[in-house]
């Protein structure tokens, strides 16, 4: 088997941690039950690009037990758990290609090495494996029954491909189900970025000046959190509506040009680019920290604050002072990669549950179903949604109210009135 991992001596540790994690996945836990005796996946080869944390080793170990052969690569340099991929690798015989801190090149060999066992499915984490495939390896298209992608910036890739015609085989948008994106964008990314704040930094959120770039789900999630450890959250937006509900959910709404002056802690949430550049960087305060929870780095032109700074130091794990004219210091988090996985360790495992739940099971739909689809970003089925929500629901022992047959009747009428 071949692998390219850190260093497999590190298994028992990674081993430890999958499980602390698997306990707090219990929809994962009975997908990978039922898995284990339909094996529904038999006979897939499943290429997968995806975080290597300690719940996407969980996903793995369901996919391998629903009979895929499943190979696995980081969808992000910074984010790989060295002795998780050491775990998966040693204990359960799974191919891992991925190293913390990879360069960009070896992040991209890894991704073909990933693709070496001929997919006959992908999964996505932000689109690049897709998007290696229909620019490099087009000769694999026809073998593929489709693919599943788990993040916004990944299903904006993938519909501007559906649009230019060259999508190759369909995908399901885990994203943008219910159980995903309410639950893992908003209260996963919500706690976990400031996990990676504090972890980086261990600075005093109560009082801070704490900016916010993006009021989508996982902006109300960071903006939701900062509040709730006392800082004077304040918000960023292009959107009107999404501005308005900021400005009505109590939070301060500005933008970037006047919020970058009086900012203390900056996050960029927007799944755009350049949010904070040259402009904002001349005018930050000594002492701005500067981070990305958004997928790509670019939400931040650290190219301009190389530009712009005499000098640049790093001072401790995940920080690099930039000095600017003036003697003004700007911190740079994680190099403006995902804050929450480069110096946390990504969303709690009890909000992955949900995610990956919803992974397993459209690799299952794919199966199915994906002959029958066209090349074309589907949602994932709603009755695969409402099943998690009311798994989840179940494992937390939490019972809800069944609609009685006259309020059945009632919903779908219209006569009755007043
Ligand atoms: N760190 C993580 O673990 C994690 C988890 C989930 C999603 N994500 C990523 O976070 C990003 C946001 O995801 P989301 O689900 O909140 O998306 P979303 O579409 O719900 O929200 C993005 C918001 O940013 C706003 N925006 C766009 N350009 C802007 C600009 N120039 N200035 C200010 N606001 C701007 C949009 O109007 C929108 O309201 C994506 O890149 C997504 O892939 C990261």
């Amino acid at each position: 088997m071949r692998y390219d991992v850190k260093d497999v001596r590190l298994a028992k540790a990674g081993q430890a941690r999958i499980e602390w994690a698997g306990n707090s996945m219990p929809v994962l836990e009975q997908i990978t039950t039922r898995f284990k005796k339909q094996k529904p996946l038999r006979g897939q080869r499943l290429s997968a690009c995806l975080h290597v944390t300690t719940e996407t080793a969980n996903l793995a170990i369901a996919l391998k037990a629903g009979g895929a052969d499943v190979a696995l690569c980081a969808s992000n340099p910074l984010s790989t758990q060295d002795d998780v991929a050491a775990a998966l690798v040693k204990v359960h015989k799974i191919p891992v290609f991925a190293i913390k801190g990879e360069n960009n090149k070896t992040y991209y060999e890894h991704m073909v090495a990933t693709l070496a066992q001929k997919p006959t499915m992908t999964m996505d984490d932000g689109a690049d494996l897709v998007t290696m495939v229909l620019q490099k390896r087009t000769d694999l298209i026809k073998g593929i029954v489709g693919g599943t992608e788990e993040t916004t910036t990944g299903v904006i890739r993938l519909k501007a491909m559906e649009k230019d015609g060259v999508l190759g085989y369909p995908i399901v948008a885990v994203n943008d189900a219910d159980t995903k994106h309410f639950f893992d964008n908003r209260y996963g990314t919500g706690q976990s970025t400031l996990d990676g704040i504090l972890r980086a930094t261990n600075i005093l959120l109560a009082g801070s000046r704490f900016v916010v770039a993006g009021y989508g789900w996982v902006g109300r999630g960071v903006a939701m959190r900062a509040r709730g450890a006392g800082a004077r959250v304040i918000i960023t937006e292009v959107d009107p509506t999404r501005a308005l509900e900021a400005v009505m959910d109590g939070f301060e709404v500005m933008p970037m040009a006047e919020a970058a002056r009086i900012g203390q802690v900056f996050v960029t949430v927007t799944g755009n680019k350049h949010i904070l550049r040259r402009e904002h960087f001349r005018v930050m305060q000594d002492g701005a920290i500067v981070c990305n929870s958004g997928h790509f780095n670019v939400e931040l032109d650290v190219p301009a604050l190389r530009k712009l700074a005499k000098k640049k130091r790093a001072v401790k794990p995940f920080v690099d002072e930039y000095t600017l004219p003036g003697n003004r210091r700007i911190f740079l988090l994680a190099e403006g990669r995902l804050i929450n996985l480069s110096a946390a360790e990504g969303h709690p495992a009890s909000v992955m549950d949900m995610s990956f739940a919803n992974q397993a099971l459209s690799a299952e739909f794919m199966v199915k179903k994906g002959k029958r689809l066209e090349k074309k970003v589907y949602r994932v089925p709603v009755p695969i949604d409402r099943e998690i929500a009311r798994l989840k629901l179940r494992s937390m022992g939490i019972g809800v109210d069944r609609l009685t047959p006259e309020q059945k009747h009632y919903l779908a009428s219209w006569q009755e009135g007043t």
